[in-house]
């Protein structure tokens, strides 16, 4: 089944029982300048899912575009998306939770024809703020899914709320078994090893939450969604999105084009594409502001990925073409703004081409001078040169420093390109989710919180443990490492416990500058050791870590918070990878 009859379907069916179909709200939030994108279908409802009587009754169908940014170093994978739609149907006080899980049961089954033994559905476990919800797992016992097939979670897993306050409460998710083997005993639809894949998710939403917690709604309001493009891959018994009707036809060309293969490249290059062409045909233009500063980062993203494939950019308009063919019955708004689309790009394109000439010959000489004095780090008022004299955006600064060994010092970035900001009086308030103005101050943590995780990593699992990787930005580090299996509940345990040992145990973080030479003879950390100079920048913590390493750090773990491990996941054969965050006390 195409994706565009999938929506027909749904819209469709949710029509025949009593629901009025609504329009997709633009992309960008009329009347709502607190978000920079719609992220999901009740977005736009949120006042009468608070009481207001809808104009148009209070069962409700649509489909709704949505673009989520929070994971957009993560599109390359197989999974990673930053636009996608989303599929939801309302209640605003009317039908809850028996008759949203019958329609949902029967449209799964019936509709789309997915067997029962491939459903498995989660339902919440009760807490202090709301009771178990034995009865929506009554409800779908009645409803036909089989026995073991019903799982209980926390809030982790079974609580929504968009953001921090707001109408929220417990939801129910179903998902669907792609017939992948088990990963161990223990695995069940949390788990995240891809034999189980969430499909849609209905929220009960009878509670509301400020900052003095929770209270009851006027209303029982039932909000679900189910994400087109995941829906249609796993009909179609695709492994990714990529694979299926919405992106073959450009990753096809992509694959045509290219002088170098790298997947990872082509995705990347396909989806920023398709969201920067629904983001310019509802308005959004790039700028170095806001919703205009994600639209210029995609842009941006996919202009490198496209030179890494050595594709040639004028390539760009017949790669336009060929999205505005293939999805304008869905989206008749890029063939409305076909032409608009293509100039905004290439105007763009061509922008950044003279920034990435003159700044990349910059970055060069930079990073020659810096190795010639055996540095390994290219400090922020470098990086912030770049940005400023030839608008050279530190991100591709990062990307590049990366490929050459290097890292970079964003927190001296940070605080030059804030008074930056005030003086020029641009972007009064800090509004930028992941783009230019990332805090400094838990980047720099994230990364102590780092060196930590992985000393406790070699104490729980062995010294077979080494870093493969690792990411960080505002909101959590990355970290890949060597390590053959899936860690246990109890090893995870165990390694948070260590971490926030010793973090409790209050340890200063110590900077020295010595031979590379000696550094490894005492032992330290190191992950590529031939391309530091000869000089190093070591960190120490305590007796627990020793590290080479360019910084930033704090200056005593105490000032960390609470270390939580949120995800343990494979990231590639022998490599596996942890998200963890940091909680405030
Ligand atoms: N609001 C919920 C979600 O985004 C259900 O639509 O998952």
């Amino acid at each position: 089944m195409k994706a565009i009859e999938i929506r027909k379907k749904y819209l469709d069916y949710f029509k025949a029982h009593g629901h009025i179909v609504i329009p997709s709200s633009p992309l960008i939030p009329e009347n709502d300048p607190s978000v920079l994108f719609n992220t999901a279908g009740m977005q736009p409802l949120v006042p009468y899912l608070l009481g207001q009587p809808h104009p148009l009754g209070k069962r409700l169908v649509d489909y709704q575009k949505c673009v989520r940014t929070n994971d957009i170093d993560e599109v390359g994978d197989n999974r990673h998306l930053t636009y996608f739609e989303m599929l939801g149907n309302w209640s605003l006080g009317d039908y809850f939770k028996e008759e949203s899980i019958k329609m949902s049961f029967e449209f799964l089954t019936k509709e789309l024809g997915i067997p029962v033994e491939k459903l498995s559905v989660t339902v919440f476990e009760g807490d202090e703020d709301c009771p178990k919800d034995e009865f929506s797992a009554k409800c779908w016992k009645d409803a036909g899914i089989l026995d073991g097939h019903i799982y209980y979670y926390g809030k982790d897993d079974n609580w929504w709320i968009a953001g921090e306050t707001g109408p929220c409460g417990p939801d129910t998710e179903m998902f669907y078994d792609t017939g992948k083997p088990a990963c161990s005993e223990n695995c069940q639809p949390s788990c995240d090893c891809g034999k189980y894949v969430e499909i849609w998710n209905n929220v009960f939403m009878e509670y509301f939450k400020d900052e003095n917690g929770y209270s009851k709604l006027k209303q029982q309001n039932v909000d679900t969604g189910l994400g087109l493009e995941r829906m249609t891959m796993l009909l179609q018994g695709k492994e990714t999105p990529f694979d299926t009707e919405l992106f073959k036809p450009v990753m096809d060309k992509l694959s045509e084009l290219q002088r170098v293969d790298i997947i990872e490249s082509r995705r990347i290059v396909a989806e920023h594409l398709r969201s920067s062409m629904m983001i310019i045909a509802d308005g959004g233009r790039p700028s170095n502001l806001d919703r205009g500063y994600v639209l210029r980062r995609l842009i941006r993203r996919m202009i490198r990925q496209m030179n890494k494939l050595q594709i040639d950019l004028n390539e760009l308009s017949t790669l336009i073409d060929i999205n505005v063919d293939n999805l304008k019955e869905m989206y008749p708004e890029l063939e409305q703004n076909r032409e608009t689309i293509k100039q905004v790009i290439i105007e763009e394109k061509d922008k950044f081409v003279k920034t990435l000439n003159h700044g990349e010959r910059e970055f060069e000489k930079e990073v020659k001078r810096l190795q010639e004095q055996g540095k390994d780090t290219i400090e922020g008022k470098i990086v912030f040169r770049l940005y400023d004299t030839y608008g050279f955006p530190p991100e591709v600064t990062k990307d590049l420093a990366t490929e050459n060994g290097m890292k970079i010092s964003m927190e001296e970035f940070d605080k030059l390109f804030k008074e930056h900001q005030e003086k020029s009086r641009a972007g009064s308030e800090q509004k930028f989710k992941g783009g230019l103005a990332s805090t400094g101050e838990m980047e720099t943590k994230y990364h102590t919180a780092t060196h930590l995780l992985n000393a406790a990593l070699k104490q729980v699992l062995g010294s077979h443990v080494h870093q493969r990787g690792s990411n960080i930005t505002a909101e959590r580090l990355r970290f890949d490492f060597s390590h053959p299996a899936k860690m246990t509940d109890e090893e995870k345990a165990k390694t948070e416990e260590l971490v926030n040992k010793w973090i409790k145990d209050a340890i200063p973080v110590e900077r020295f500058e010595m031979k590379k030479d000696e550094a490894i003879a005492q032992g330290a950390e190191a992950m590529f050791i031939e391309k530091y100079g000869d000089i190093v920048s070591v960190y120490k913590i305590g007796d627990v870590s020793l590290e080479l390493c360019g910084g930033p750090h704090v200056e005593n773990t105490s000032e960390l918070g609470e270390f939580k491990i949120k995800k343990e996941e494979s990231s590639s054969s022998g490599v596996r990878r942890i998200k963890a965050i940091l909680i405030e006390k």
